[in-house]
């Protein structure tokens, strides 16, 4: 209980009136401390931080302003209340203006300080609640991030700092880790949130494009450039830009992007006016930065400013601990009420994930088509989880008990199911995926009782 206690600093020169509140606060079970001048209250103020500050305005030295400027300074959650005589009331409206909490008149009546004191740390206490949950809505941008793993959780945990900050961020990690997913989630939870969020893929375009997407050009720039076009930094300027598969860039586009995080400048093809932008940098690679940048294959300056801020997502198969709770959110996400018996899960705790997340909900989505029921067992696992793929890691050893035909047909009936969820149940589509004519595709359907 002690421990919860708030903690009050009360600053006043006269002694008297100072063992009042002392004694009349500490009745009302909070923790006192006692300043009897300005300049006392400062060295408190300094050494702790209070939850609510009562000030006289008027001291020698040091006085109530002081006192209001300090605590707002050292702790801004802090409350102050100044207490006003006769003559300072002008004041006591001053400090409203500078952020004090309310005042109170000298003399008062009992009653009132207690309830002015009591309400004060309620609103605060309310106010933080809130800040909490404002962080957590934040982080949980469409729907959440699931983390159950060590090292996932100290990456949630250090992403509101990350965000925070206005130094670049590469992620990096395998394919399917996360890592638009924490981009976006930085973003979110940055203080450019109102501002623009862009992502550019840079694997995607060819390099002339990526470039005239990135900084934008001028009408007859080059052939087809009809019109002046806004580039990408221009859009997220006072916001976000999410540079994908960065790695991919090329030599000369890498150089171009560097003197813009360098002088914060860039012009539009064609243009010859500098234009200014305050854009937040983040960028995601799957490949060794790092090692790219000491082979030359990627601007080692480069490499250093895009990687002010390290994040790096785990594989899968190194944080198992998130699997259960991720299928839960994936079959949640699909307002499926089903769960998975003991083997199943354990045959996708044990599967290597070379696709990550990605490739867990695919494999979810999968299962959901086929299984019937609330339990989700080990037949509904596809055959290339449970290892019985050609090309897997097949562990069946020949002779004893060794069969063939079911392991062909398992294999078969599994590449029908995965073409139909791949073709999102059309099944036109999903002979042509199997490099099958439909009545064939069809025929085996049947043969398999698949609907
Ligand atoms: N921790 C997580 N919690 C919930 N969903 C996740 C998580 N990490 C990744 N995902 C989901 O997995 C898929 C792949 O993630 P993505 O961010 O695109 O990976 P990457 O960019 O690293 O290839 C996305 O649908 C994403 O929402
Ligand atoms: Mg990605």
């Amino acid at each position: 209980m002690a421990e919860h206690r708030e903690k009050i600093l009360v600053v006043e020169d006269e002694q008297h009136m100072r063992e009042i509140l002392n004694m009349l606060l500490e009745t009302e079970g909070y923790q006192i401390q006692t300043a009897k001048d300005g300049s006392h209250g400062v060295e408190l103020l300094e050494k702790e931080i209070f939850n609510l500050v009562i000030t006289d305005i008027k001291m020698p030295g040091v006085d109530g302003f002081g006192i209001l400027e300090k605590a707002l300074q050292t702790s801004p959650e802090t409350v102050v209340i100044m207490m006003t005589a006769f003559g300072t009331m002008e004041s006591a409206l001053e400090a409203m203006k500078l952020g004090a909490y309310d005042y109170i008149h000298k003399p008062f009546k009992i009653d009132e300080i207690r309830l002015i004191v009591k309400k004060a740390l309620e609103k605060q206490k309310m106010q933080r609640q809130l800040s909490l949950l404002r962080q957590r809505t934040a982080l949980e941008p469409d729907g959440n991030i699931v983390a159950r793993s060590p090292r996932m959780k100290e990456i949630l945990a250090r992403l509101p700092r990350v965000a925070e900050s206005r130094a670049n961020v590469l992620i990096t990690g395998e394919s399917g880790t996360g890592k638009d997913l924490i981009a976006n989630a930085i973003h979110a939870l940055s203080p450019r949130k109102e501002a623009d969020f862009v992502a550019i893929n840079c694997a995607n375009l060819p390099e002339g494009l990526l470039e005239s997407e990135l900084f934008g050009y001028m009408k007859g720039a080059f052939t087809g450039a009809a019109q002046n076009k806004q580039g990408y930094f221009e859009v997220a300027d006072k916001g976000t830009l999410f540079l994908d598969e960065v790695a991919e860039m090329s030599v000369q586009l890498q150089s171009k992007l560097l003197r813009v995080i360098e002088t914060g400048t860039f012009r539009r093809l064609g243009s010859t006016t500098d234009i200014t932008v305050d854009v937040r940098i983040l960028s995601a690679t799957n490949k060794d930065l790092r090692e790219a940048a000491l082979n030359g294959s990627f601007r080692e300056d480069l490499f250093y400013r895009l990687n002010a801020i390290p994040v790096h997502l785990p594989p899968l198969r190194e944080r198992k601990e998130d699997i259960p709770a991720l299928i839960e959110h994936f079959l949640k996400k699909r307002n499926k009420d089903k769960r998975l018996d003991k083997k199943a899960l354990e045959m996708l705790m044990n599967h290597a994930w070379r696709g990550n997340i990605r490739e867990l909900e695919n494999v979810v989505e999968r299962i959901l088509l086929f299984s019937d029921g609330q339990l989700i067992r080990a037949e509904d696992i596809p055959a290339e989880i449970t290892g019985e793929c050609p090309g897997g890691n097949a562990t069946a050893s020949l002779g004893e008990g060794f069969e063939l035909e079911p392991l062909l047909e398992k294999i078969e009936k599994d590449y029908l199911l995965k073409a139909l969820a791949q073709a999102g149940g059309k099944k036109i589509e999903a002979a042509k995926l199997l490099g099958l004519s439909f009545r064939s595709f069809r025929h085996r359907l049947a043969k398999y009782d698949i609907k």
